[in-house]
């Protein structure tokens, strides 16, 4: 492969109406997997907006065969990825184009590839062009006619985007399939899959009366774990309808599953893709947290059909138009699924957790961008977790500011002006404020818009001081962002006594009565907010339900954590208030370089919340597990990784010790469900207890009945009767460096090994347990010749490579820099085969610079090496010239 020349910056203040539009595109395949013949014949129209100039289309790896206009060949050349037509008719006029491309050898995933025998998609972001040559931007929309012809035997099934027109037999064993999409749509919502499918089928009837084929298409052997996907599907059907009026505007809806994919899934208009990871489930082969992430993407990409596909981006700075608004809709949609008030905030504190993970540590290294990014070489790097975790995170707060109905009428107004346009997100702050006037959004949106266009985390101090004579509180709330204009903050809060009182919420100023919990708004550098009639000395909880992603220091002692850990109202704020008394704890060892040792007061009240008769297992399993190691490691400026890794070690060993009664108790009392398996919020929440506890007591292998925890571990393990017991049980064994974990992972190998989904995990399990004497990491490099591992599958790559270099820095980051060496071998091998999954690993240096010492200039001169490879993709060319800058 050669590259040259590919690497120029692109910025969002150039963008460019397009000098053309395309109205209308009939795409005719012959579908071969070594030399498929691509015939485009496109109906073109000039902007009249933009001054005359040449047709200039985009194309990859392609080779055009010829090219007529209105029938007629016309001149044009070919530069680096473009096809130049200097002399285009200024009227409207039939643009054909004829070239060929090469599935089989398309190991980089975009475009059009071969997978396990089949052909698949994928366009988003600039995959089209790989296809054919085309104005592959996301504000051209065209109406498609797709016409496939293939193999009939090999290809029995023909699919693209809208509804099947026509279909039938050609000479020699081949057979036809003709599909119409009547929406307008760019480019990267095209997509077409043929191979040997088997589909689970359901005719369903919408409110307004209109019926619609839902359709799961699968291998052969996998119909069986389609059931979950389709009742998802359906689902997520009647909740856009309930909540947000969105009906399905297809006769059929079409799902497929591919196990080659570079992402989760893809929302192609009328023919979702998906990684079969994100979409096929059995009790016997798939955890409790596969089937809620199952749902949550299949409903993801479902949403996408209105937040996405009707309305789509101008151009890819406005990604998290799409982004961000369809995971704040997937994670109202599952929180509305839980239904249950506590289960909504186990959903809320699982998604913080992923956002305090893999999005702070984004926002404040070397790939930091705006939820709106300014500029990118790669757009395929930007799809991030600032654009779409973040970005779900300024949804939400527009819905914190307006309220919920205000938030569905903004949505509403969005759909009126925009159906059927490529807009930004601009345009959905406008629709957002003007469907809300005189709201607290509507009065500072400039100012709330920010959000967009201002990387990192703000941090927000919070000091209170109580009048006990005046009874007045005063509550000091300060923002900072490296020196960043302020944002709007909202801040939901109320007041809470010692003794667990719910205080009143009278806001000196305020004529209105807003309740005991209500939202401030913080939009200056720095304000105060006083309470008047304040009986006695309040603890304040503060950022609610995480009403904004920042960092939160409050200032509040031991003592006022262990009340909100006690009495808070707000599960989520209970929740945070036991994690900051342990992060306090983990900070202060690490800081200071001694040995982590817990106290009674953190130990008992930890004891208090898995003993208590009224909180949900699934709430205690989230409350005993201590905080991440990369959310510490952001607290720091100064990172040892392995200092971090020590402390939450000894963290565990002595929760584990001190609470061991308690743990055998919650053990018992949760790891036996009576009925079959359901992945219902209660029943998830007791196996989660149950591996905690288990994973808690084959932990403390001191313990005088350890043998026996160690035995009833592997008893469980064999006998499990579903994959998140099986799972959990044999975790426990490899992750506390039992004497049975490897029988058991052999054991484990040997009964899935037919399931590649299944052996990922048990590549993954093993890539992040934890690091013992150097012995995980030699087990990951001695797994790379196992005959089960490759790095063409994405998924096989991301179970064992990624699991050791972005999910377990303790073997990672070693003294003798062989993890870093690992590292840059594999991103170069990757690279040659995937360039885009290749700069997600790259990835795993963004934070290199606040590495102490030896780790830092090791992971220098890693780095240095990728970058020194002069034909790096770039995607991996992007990303490390980024760390080095
Ligand atoms: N648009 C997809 C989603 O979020 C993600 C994706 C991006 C998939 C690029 C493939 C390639 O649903
Ligand atoms: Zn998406």
């Amino acid at each position: 492969m050669t590259r040259e020349g590919t690497s120029t910056l692109i910025r969002r203040e150039d963008y460019l109406a397009p000098a053309f539009w395309i109205r209308k595109v009939e795409l005719c395949f012959d579908l071969d997997p070594l030399k498929t013949i691509v015939t485009s014949k496109m109906q073109v129209e000039r902007n009249a907006a933009v001054a005359h100039g040449p047709l200039k289309l985009h194309g990859e790896e392609i080779n055009v065969l010829r090219v007529l206009i209105n029938g007629e060949s016309v001149s044009f050349r070919t530069e680096d990825d473009t096809l130049v037509i200097d002399n285009a008719p200024d009227a409207d006029f039939a643009l054909e184009i004829r070239n060929t491309c090469c599935p089989e050898k398309n190991t980089a995933l975009s475009g059009l590839y071969t997978s396990g025998g089949s052909f698949f998609t994928q366009c988003e972001a600039e995959g089209f062009r790989r296809i054919t040559y085309f104005l592959d931007r996301p504000d051209v929309m065209a109406v498609y006619t797709v016409l496939m012809r293939a193999d009939k035997t090999k290809y029995p099934v023909l699919l693209s985007n809208g509804n099947l027109v026509e279909q039938g037999e050609l000479d020699n064993n081949r057979h036809f399939a003709k599909w119409h999409d009547p929406f307008p749509k760019p480019s990267y919502l095209f997509a077409l899959v043929a191979g040997d499918l088997v589909a689970r089928e359901q005719r369903v009837r919408t409110r307004g009366g209109k019926d619609h084929l839902l359709q799961v298409f699968v291998r052969r052997g996998d119909l069986e774990k389609t059931e979950h996907a389709m009742n998802s599907l359906i689902a997520s059907m009647v909740w856009d309808e309930a909540r947000f009026k969105l009906p399905l505007d297809l006769e059929r809806f079409m799902v497929v599953g591919v196990s080659d994919f570079n992402m989760g899934a893809m929302e192609n208009k009328g023919l979702n893709i998906f990684n079969t990871s994100a979409l096929l489930a059995s009790p016997a082969t798939s955890t409790d947290a596969d089937f809620s992430r199952i749902e949550s993407i299949v409903a993801h990409e479902y949403f996408h059909n209105w937040t996405g596909n009707r309305v789509t981006c101008r151009d890819w700075f406005q990604l998290s138009l799409k982004e961000g608004l369809t995971v704040f809709r997937d994670q109202e949609f599952s929180m509305d699924m839980a239904a249950a008030p506590s289960a909504r905030a186990v959903c809320r504190i699982q998604d913080v957790r992923q956002l305090r993970a893999m999005q702070f540590p984004e926002d404040s290294g070397a790939m930091a961008h705006p939820v709106r990014p300014d500029s990118y070489v790669e757009i395929n790097n930007f799809y991030t977790a600032t654009v779409y975790e973040k970005g779900a995170e300024v949804v939400r707060m527009y819905q914190t500011l307006v309220g919920r109905a205000g938030f569905e009428k903004g949505m509403t107004l969005y759909f009126e002006r925009h159906d059927g346009q490529a807009v930004t997100c601009d345009d959905f702050a406008q629709a957002m404020a003007d469907a809300n006037p005189g709201s607290e959004l509507t009065k500072r949106l400039d100012a709330f818009k920010r959000w967009y266009s201002t990387p990192g985390t703000p941090r927000v101090t919070a000091r209170g001081s109580y009048d006990a004579i005046s009874r007045t509180y005063t509550l000091t709330l300060s923002q900072q962002n490296n020196g960043a204009a302020p944002q709007v903050i909202p801040v939901a809060m109320g007041l809470i006594g010692h003794g667990g009182q719910v205080l009143p919420l009278e806001l000196q100023g305020e004529a209105e009565y807003h309740g005991n919990e209500r939202v401030l708004v913080l939009d200056q550098a720095e304000q105060s907010f006083t309470f008047l009639n304040v009986f006695v000395e309040p603890v304040p909880s503060l950022l609610r339900g995480f009403s904004a992603p920042v960092l939160l220091d409050d200032g509040l002692s031991d003592a006022d954590l262990l009340t909100l850990l006690t009495h808070d109202t707000d599960a989520f704020n209970r929740w945070e208030a036991g994690q900051r008394l342990a992060l306090n704890r983990i900070l202060a060892a690490v800081r200071s370089g001694t040995p982590l040792q817990l106290d009674a007061a953190y130990v008992d009240a930890m004891r208090s919340v898995l003993n208590h008769p009224q909180l949900d297992a699934a709430f205690k399993e989230l409350a005993l597990t201590l905080p991440g190691e990369a959310y510490i490691a952001e607290q720091l400026d100064v990172v040892d990784p392995q200092a971090i890794h020590a402390a939450v070690e000894a963290a565990q060993l002595q929760l584990a010790q001190a609470l061991r009664a308690d743990w055998v108790a919650a053990f018992e009392a949760n790891g036996t469900i009576a009925g079959g398996y359901q992945p219902d919020p209660v029943s998830v929440g007791k196996r989660s207890l149950a591996n905690l506890a288990l994973a808690m007591l084959v932990l403390d292998t001191q313990a005088a009945d350890a043998a026996v925890w160690q035995g009833r571990a592997y008893q469980r393990f064999k006998d499990a009767g579903n994959m998140t017991d099986r799972l959990g049980a044999l975790a426990a064994l490899v992750n506390g460096g039992a004497g049975l974990a490897d029988s058991a992972l052999e054991r484990f190998h040997a009964l899935f090994k037919a399931d590649p989904l299944v052996v990922d995990k048990w590549f993954a399990l093993q890539g992040r347990a934890p690091e013992r004497e150097g012995r995980t990491f030699a087990k990951v490099k001695a797994l790379l010749k196992h005959p089960d591992f490759t790095l063409k599958n994405p998924n096989r790559a991301r179970s064992l490579i990624f699991s050791l270099c972005m999910f377990n820095p303790a073997a990672f980051h070693r003294a003798d820099a062989a993890g870093y060496v690992f590292w840059a071998d594999q991103v170069l091998a990757l690279d040659a085969i995937n360039p885009q999954v290749a700069g997600r690993l790259a990835r795993a240096m963004d934070r290199w610079t606040t590495l102490t010492e030896p780790y830092r200039p090791a992971a220098l001169e890693a780095i240095r090496r990728v970058a020194a490879k002069p034909d790096l993709s770039p995607d991996v060319r992007e990303i490390v010239e980024r760390a080095l800058a």
